[in-house]
């Protein structure tokens, strides 16, 4: 029996193909967060004669394949068409962070896209969704500890940190203790916790509801998105080359005031730009065909020497 596999839909790929449309130099693209491959599907597509390594890096080795999948088969629909395509795609089961080590050479493109995949939202039983049975929400399901683990493991003060440094939860005891009464009482777990915590919180008005809040605080947690992120933002002079542009997008206010900060520091030295002062958002247009992008902010900065 084969299914289709579920595809993640990328954000802002029109935006992205028509700025890197505009570079000069595109032989060596990057793109640190490949999930389903959208992005690098599409820079394969328009950019295929111009590109001498495509490097797709992700730390599911799971989602990877299905990338691995899509982006042979249009690798070699091309080679068919057209010869003298040389085109290599390396496919990297990694951490982003450790761009330095995987590549070997700079890079004259890279992009991040950055927080969860349709995918992982969708695979039940990958734990990241409010219907899963098991509460996992490890992206690297052979390292790291599941987000059950760290509910019933970890002191509840150090939960209540977890909920108000990623998900700015003002008075978080309240929700530690009923994730905690959760784990306490099996008769709580016939249903999944997602629903245990959406009959129990209430949603205040112009927030989101609590129960995503808390799901978002421990996806981030138990995969240390922000120190991650931070590593990569530290390593860019060592992995992006002169010339070359780095796209990152966000979807959380956290993840994209800390980009924001590495890259006016970066800025106010001669070696990097800005490629536009503004922050690029999807259009309307956009947000009414995938909902799931709203909050998508893009930033690009650009090596100049
Ligand atoms: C929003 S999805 C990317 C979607 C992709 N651009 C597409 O269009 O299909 C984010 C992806 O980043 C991966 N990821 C999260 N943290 C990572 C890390 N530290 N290193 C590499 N990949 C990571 C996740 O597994 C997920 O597949």
């Amino acid at each position: 029996l084969s299914s289709e596999p579920i595809l993640h839909q990328g954000a802002l790929i029109n935006e992205l193909i028509s700025i890197i449309r505009k570079k000069q130099v595109k032989k060596i693209v990057v793109d640190g967060t490949c999930g389903t491959g959208s992005h690098s599907l599409a820079i394969l597509e328009n950019f295929y004669n111009e590109i001498d390594t495509l490097y797709c890096i992700d730390i599911d080795s799971e989602i990877l394949e299905i990338a691995k999948q899509r982006i042979t088969s249009k690798l070699a629909e091309i080679k068919e068409k057209e010869q003298n395509i040389n085109t290599i795609v390396n496919f990297v089961h990694n951490n982003y962070k450790n761009l330095a080590n995987i590549l070997s050479e700079k890079a004259d493109i890279i992009i991040l896209d950055l927080g969860v995949s349709y995918y992982h939202l969708k695979v039940k039983e990958r734990g990241f969704s409010f219907e899963s049975e098991i509460i996992d929400m490890r992206y690297d399901k052979n390292s790291g500890i599941p987000a059950s683990v760290v509910i019933k493991n970890l002191p509840p003060d150090k939960l209540c940190k977890i909920l108000t440094n990623y998900a700015d939860i003002k008075n978080p005891q309240r929700f530690v203790s009923l994730l905690k009464e959760y784990f306490n009482h099996t008769k709580n777990q016939e249903v999944p916790l997602g629903v245990f915590l959406a009959k129990h919180c209430k949603k205040v008005r112009g927030r989101l509801h609590p129960a995503t809040l808390i799901f978002q605080a421990l996806r981030m947690y138990v995969n240390d998105e922000i120190n991650n992120l931070k590593h990569f933002l530290n390593i860019i002079p060592q992995i992006l080359n002169i010339e070359g542009m780095l796209f990152i997008i966000t979807y959380h206010s956290i993840e994209d005031r800390l980009v924001k900060e590495y890259f006016k520091k970066y800025t106010a030295t001669k070696e990097f730009s800005l490629y536009s002062k503004k922050v690029i958002k999807p259009t309307y247009q956009e947000i009414l065909q995938n909902q799931s992008i709203r909050s998508a902010k893009l930033r690009i900065l650009y090596r100049n020497k």
